[in-house]
């Protein structure tokens, strides 16, 4: 069980640059957070300073509401599954989880046991003599994670544990993930710059952008309800339609003009009047877009007209990239059936209930 608080904690590298700028995030026992962002926002740097394999520069890190700054690793209990797995090569798989608890000079008998049951727990049984070069990715991984778990620490951290995995392994690895989060029963702090990831298996997400968190909340309210732009675009594939647009309006209607197109804006009044004749970004999700012929019932759409240029055709859905009239790209996903070609004039429906607005000097949501 492991409660874990980091409090204005910042990491600069002896060269001067700072990788993780006062950080502020308090993870719950029990809890499955995901970090995610881009690749060199500073989330293996967070997670290697919770670790204690990387000194903090300044604020404070506290574990169950001891402060850990000055902590050595090992007397953390927490345990760390690395991108590269970290297996010892000349090892049994049965040694390589059995290791740390040789350390701890746990009994021999109960070593057997706990190496044993995690084994049982991944499916990885009858793999105990061999040695890491002898398994499949998808095993390494396994035996990763086992190592982790036969020391029964109050909290795993796993930095990218699925990334050297195919994409059908990775999509069963995080279904075992999660179910082994709820058998456990313990904190998971998952790092990941895999917004898919982040939305399946965080009960909260923690967004990174070089070194500063951006928001931290469920999956669901990060995606509806995200800070800023780069919140909007960074989850949700394709990403996030921003445009130019313009407020305007008066007292009891505001609209906001983009393209050849304008959507009523029920936002209250207060947070849009000040931004009336000025520039804002326009954020429509793709989903928030449909072809008229396949509406579902309830919505009040706004129509625009656009020129198809891209018609991909996933399946289950089609991605559309069309062209406005000022010449601003849209990506839409519509119902397969949709027949469109490129070339083409659509009719595109904009859902204007779920528009977001941005700032366009700040970046922050209106
Ligand atoms: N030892 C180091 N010295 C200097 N800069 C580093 C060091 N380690 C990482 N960095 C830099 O800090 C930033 C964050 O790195 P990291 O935490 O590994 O990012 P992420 O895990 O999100 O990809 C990167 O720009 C990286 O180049
Ligand atoms: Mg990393």
């Amino acid at each position: 069980m492991a409660n874990v608080r980091f409090e204005r904690v910042t990491k600069q590298y002896d060269n001067g640059f700072v990788a993780v700028k006062d950080l502020n995030l308090e993870i719950c026992d029990r809890e499955f957070l995901v970090l995610v962002g881009p690749s060199g926002c500073g989330k293996t740097t967070s997670l290697r300073m919770l670790a204690g394999l990387e000194t903090i520069s300044s604020g404070h890190l506290y574990i169950n509401e001891r402060r850990v700054n000055d902590l050595p690793p090992k007397d953390r209990d927490i345990a760390m599954v690395f991108q590269s797995y970290a297996l010892y090569p000349h090892m049994s798989v049965f040694d390589n989880m059995a290791f740390s608890l040789e350390l701890q000079g746990v009994p021999k008998a109960d070593i057997r046991q706990r190496v044993q049951q995690a084994a049982q727990q991944l499916g990885i049984e009858t793999l105990l003599e061999r040695k890491p070069k002898q398994l499949s990715g998808g095993q390494r991984q396994r035996v990763a994670v086992g190592r982790a778990i036969v020391r029964n620490p109050s909290a795993f951290l796993m930095d990218e544990p699925l990334s050297n995995l195919d994409a059908k392994l990775r999509v069963q690895a995080r279904a075992e993930l999660n179910k082994l989060h709820k058998r456990l029963g313990t904190t998971f702090i998952y790092v990941t710059h895999d917004q898919v990831e982040a939305m399946t298996m965080g009960s909260r997400i923690a967004i990174m952008n070089q070194g500063i968190l951006q928001q931290v909340d469920t999956p669901q309210t990060i995606y509806e309800q995200p800070n800023n732009i780069f919140v909007a675009g960074f989850l949700g594939s394709p990403s996030m339609n921003f445009l130019q647009a313009q407020v305007t309006g008066d007292n009891n209607q505001f609209w906001v003009k983009a393209a050849n197109f304008s959507l009523p804006l029920s936002k209250n009044a207060d947070s849009i009047s000040q931004y009336i004749d000025q520039t804002v970004v326009l954020g429509i999700r793709p989903e928030s877009i449909y072809h008229p012929h396949y509406l579902p019932p309830g919505i009040m759409p706004v129509d625009v007209q656009a020129e198809v240029s891209v018609v991909e055709l996933m399946g289950h859905e089609l991605i559309v990239y069309a062209t406005l009239a000022d010449g601003s790209e849209i990506v839409s996903r519509l119902d397969p059936r949709a027949s469109l070609v490129p070339g083409e004039t659509v009719t595109l429906q904009i859902d204007s209930k779920r528009i977001h607005l941005f700032d366009t000097e700040t970046e922050q949501t209106i």
